[in-house]
């Protein structure tokens, strides 16, 4: 099984980014987590990270090609993003949404997904440990 784990804007600047609520942990050491976890689950994990919209529409049309689910957090864009919502909704794999924070406990505005509706399942709030969730998710507990 291959997954890919997408991630959105400025979170290619976890570590430093507000880490009273993000946590201390890089992305990239994030991505080593999930790479481990993804070998002893048989998983091949591919980890992707972009500030720009449109390049993370064509990462969800890679990976509908080339995988077989996919792990997304689309950060800011999942409150905005109508181009990454029609991305899932043609993706002809499993998609779920991931968050480090729990959006419905911050602000409003971050209580909007244009996501949760189209994806497979939401997990969120359980800080980095929210990849580790969904990958075991795909690699375990997942029925087709
Ligand atoms: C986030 C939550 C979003 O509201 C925010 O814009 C992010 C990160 C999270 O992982 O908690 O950038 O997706």
């Amino acid at each position: 099984m291959k997954l890919y784990v997408i991630n959105g804007p400025n979170l290619n600047r976890l570590g430093t980014r507000e880490p009273e609520l993000y946590g201390k942990k890089t992305l990239k050491e994030i991505e080593v987590e999930l790479m481990q976890l993804g070998s002893e689950l048989g998983i091949e994990i591919r980890c992707f990270q972009s500030n720009i919209e449109g390049e993370i529409v064509s990462l969800i049309q890679a990976a509908s090609d080339e995988s077989d689910g996919i792990v997304l957090n689309a950060a800011a864009y999942t409150h905005t993003s109508v181009a990454i919502r029609d991305a899932v909704l043609c993706c002809a794999v499993p998609v779920l949404e991931v968050h480090l924070t729990n959006p419905n406990g911050r602000e409003s505005f971050r209580k909007d997904s244009l996501l949760s509706d189209v994806c497979n399942g939401l997990i969120a709030g359980f800080g980095w440990r929210s990849y580790c969730l969904a990958v075991l998710w795909f690699g375990k507990y997942r029925r087709d």
